[in-house]
């Protein structure tokens, strides 16, 4: 039987592909007032994509915020999420490397105006509090292409497929409603993908260049990046939603893929990590990775939409002492308590 999870208070993990996207990973300052103003911007962060994105409702923003393990703690303690850990590093033919991050903001629009507006009213609320670890500016590439010239995507899952493949439910119920989200940000060796012929980078992905249409099994390498991300377990195919984005710098020579998997279990894709980076069976690894590296790699993870509306800027005790207290203080945190309006589930 295939799990089913409701939609209701979900963050915008499944969200479809669009023309712009802002990735934006920050570690926290280290002081108790730091925390604090992190859990401040929570509970107010979907007042400020209300306000951002009303400016302009046909580019629909969106932002998805997610916590790095070590982050968790500080800010939210016990109970923690039962599979959020730092992101493992893998040494095999490549090298997956882990890096710093505290908390991701995922800032999606039709136009890159209003992500940026957002990004800009998150880090102005942040202000002193985090430093900023990596900001990668997305664009759509034609045909939702990636930067080697493969259009990258197509066999996302869409609907109720791709909530099932994302959102945590009954296996823990504390955190139902929450993902888990791994990034990581690729950089490709363009003139040496260039120089490969096309039906040899075909081979590499798995599709054809132009039409994407999949290879048959009897032309698709067993090395294939598709044949090495599809991963079956008792019948079932492990699924999961990527929303990758092309980014880059000519001037620097930068071309680059920037990685983003939604799961309801960091497992699946770090099952697909190790074929890629290890290969399958071991030394049978993924050719993508001859022209591309990762420079980060960080596991976050996603709350409900209803946990980061109900964060108060005080940690979780002194907030329940506060509530016992019956405290006046309409938001309890010092903020205009925007996040806390009108964000029903459903
Ligand atoms: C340089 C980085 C990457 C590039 C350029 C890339 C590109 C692509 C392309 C072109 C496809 C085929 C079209 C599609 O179905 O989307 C694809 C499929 C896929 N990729 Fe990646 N990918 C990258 C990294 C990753 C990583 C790190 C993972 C997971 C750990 C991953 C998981 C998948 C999965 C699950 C599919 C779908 C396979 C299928 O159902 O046929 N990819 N990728």
């Amino acid at each position: 039987m295939e799990r089913r999870v409701p939609s209701t208070n979900s963050q915008p993990v499944a969200a479809s592909l669009t023309r712009a996207a802002m990735f934006l990973v920050v570690t926290i300052n280290g002081g108790a007032e730091h925390e604090e103003t992190v859990r401040g911007l929570t509970a107010d962060l979907s007042g400020l994509v209300r306000s951002a994105g009303f400016r302009d409702l046909d580019s629909r923003l969106n932002c998805v915020m997610a916590f790095g393990s070590d982050a968790w703690d500080r800010l939210f303690g016990a109970p923690r999420p039962k599979e959020l850990h730092p992101f493992r590093e893998i040494r095999g033919q490549h090298h997956a490397i882990a890096t710093p991050g505290d908390v991701l903001f995922h800032i999606r629009s039709a136009s890159i105006d209003l992500c940026f507006e957002l990004a800009s009213q998150i880090m102005a609320r942040l202000d002193g509090a985090v430093a900023v670890a990596d900001e990668v500016h997305g664009f759509k590439y034609f045909d939702n292409r990636d930067l080697l010239g493969f259009v990258d995507g197509t066999e996302n899952p869409v609907d109720q497929e791709a909530l099932d493949a994302t959102v945590i439910g009954e296996e823990d119920a504390a955190f139902a409603g929450g993902s888990y989200v791994i990034v990581q940000k690729y950089l490709h060796d363009l003139k040496g993908w260039n120089a490969v012929p096309v039906e040899q980078q075909e081979g590499f992905v798995g599709r054809t260049k132009l039409s994407d249409i999949e290879l048959d099994d009897a032309t698709k390498p067993s090395f294939a990046h598709n044949a090495l991300t599809v991963i079956e377990e008792n019948g079932q195919e492990l699924k999961i939603v990527r929303a990758n984005m092309p980014f880059g710098e000519v001037g620097k020579g930068e071309y680059g893929t920037y990685f983003c998997g939604y799961t309801s279990s960091p497992r699946k894709i770090e099952l697909m990590l190790e074929n890629m980076f290890v290969g399958k069976p071991p030394g049978n690894y993924d050719r993508l990775l001859d022209f591309s590296r990762p420079v980060t790699g960080t596991l976050f993870f996603v709350p409900s939409a209803t946990f980061l509306d109900d964060v108060g800027a005080a940690p979780p005790a002194a907030a329940e002492s506060e509530a016992a207290a019956d405290a006046p203080s309409p938001a309890g945190d010092g903020s205009l308590g925007i996040g806390s309006l009108s964000k029903e589930p459903g």
